[in-house]
């Protein structure tokens, strides 16, 4: 049954109050709750020895499509760290692979194309994703908001940017050369690629949130390749075309993106709630880049993770300072938790905040 008011569920656990009271959906919603909410940023798998021992044998974006295996690996660091969020096993191209197009994700490299989109028959071949074929998602984000209780689930997609970036290097690259190419000489095949790029990421994204996820994030870990200008008028109206799948869901929405200091001003029109900051900008100076009206997440150094305890701890208390000038704040990671994290360090940092 849907809710009158919403185009959520009247089970969903935001409507039926099992996280609407929760730190992280408070926060998001500009409240300061006693305690400061705390999640990290690809929290699941990558540092802790149980989620290598449940991958074993198991190629990564198969683990993903594996609806008790993926709900597992996401419940794992909830359990572990005590944070105030889980946040979805899965990865940014899972909604390419569902609409068909082939991809793998090569271990310490990233998602590899087996064919790399690049001209305008390319993109005019692309399908949209079909909504059964979102049923492995659908089915483990089910089996992971019933465990989760009153903890709320992240769900995300990846920004259409740097999505496309992907599609059109056909793997990681240092600076979305070619991609940045199709921007300028064939400015209409690369709309038609980010609309499509928002709409697969739109669909991964509300099949999170139906299924029962409470916070969306966003995540664009390339815009920062981009100028200001180039960004505001070639890659955001797709950005804002991604968070517009998810209007009539009143679902905390969540917009990060890498090196984004220059042109924070320009995410707010695009439908977000909360911003979240990485480790280059101080989070008092990104709360005046945004006229503090935002909630702010953020924005731990993930170079600190290796660190001695003392200084881990000194940058803690200095980011959660500085997060107070925000109206709201939740405690993140700059960017995501890197793989030879100790993940105890993790731990300590959940305790150190829940106790300031
Ligand atoms: O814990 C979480 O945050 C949830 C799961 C998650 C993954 N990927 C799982 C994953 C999330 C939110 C992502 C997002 C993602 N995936 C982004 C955006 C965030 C960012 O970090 O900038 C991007 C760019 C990708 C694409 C991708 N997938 C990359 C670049 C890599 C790294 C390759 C490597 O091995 O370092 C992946 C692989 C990946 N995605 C892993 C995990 C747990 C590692 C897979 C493994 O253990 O072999």
């Amino acid at each position: 049954m849907t809710s009158p008011l919403s185009a959520l569920s009247a089970s969903h656990p935001l409507l039926d109050g099992r996280t609407s009271d929760s730190p992280l959906v408070r926060a998001a919603r500009g409240d300061r709750p006693a305690t400061p909410p705390v999640w990290f940023m690809r929290q699941a798998g990558r540092s802790l020895p149980e989620y290598r021992a449940s991958r074993a044998g198991t190629e990564m974006l198969d683990a993903c499509l594996t609806p008790d295996l993926a709900a597992e690996i996401t419940l794992q660091p909830v359990r572990r760290h005590g944070v105030d969020a889980a946040v979805f096993f899965s990865d940014i191209v899972i909604p390419v692979l569902l609409a068909g197009v082939g991809v793998r994700i090569v271990a310490g490299r990233g998602p590899v194309l087996d064919e790399p989109i690049r001209t305008a028959s390319d993109v005019l071949r692309l399908r949209p994703v079909e909504p059964e074929a979102l049923a492995p998602i659908t089915d483990a984000v089910s089996i992971v908001v019933r465990e989760l209780g009153d903890t709320p689930l992240v769900g995300f997609g990846g920004a259409p940017y740097t999505l496309a970036s992907y599609l059109i290097e056909g793997g990681p690259s240092k600076d979305q050369l070619r991609a940045r190419a199709m921007m300028r000489t064939d400015p209409r095949t690369w709309a038609t690629l980010l609309n499509w790029c928002a709409d697969v990421t739109g669909a991964f994204l509300r099949a999170q949130v139906e299924a029962g996820a409470s916070v969306v994030q966003l995540f664009d870990s390339w815009a920062g390749s981009l100028s200001r200008t180039d960004y505001q008028r070639r890659v955001a109206p797709h950005s804002r075309r991604a968070f517009d799948a998810l209007r009539g869901f009143e679902v905390p929405k969540i917009h990060f993106g890498l090196g984004m200091g220059e042109m924070l001003d320009l995410l707010p029109p695009l439908g977000a709630d909360v911003i979240g900051i990485d480790w280059r900008l101080p989070l008092d100076e990104a709360n005046d880049r945004l006229g503090g009206r935002l909630p702010l997440q953020g924005n731990i150094d993930p170079a600190f993770l290796t660190g001695p305890w003392n200084l881990v701890e000194a940058h803690v208390r200095d980011v959660v300072a500085r997060g107070a000038a925000a109206p709201a704040h939740i405690v993140n990671l700059g960017h995501g938790v890197p793989p030879e994290t100790d993940p105890e360090v993790l731990t300590r940092i959940v305790e150190l905040v829940h106790d300031l």
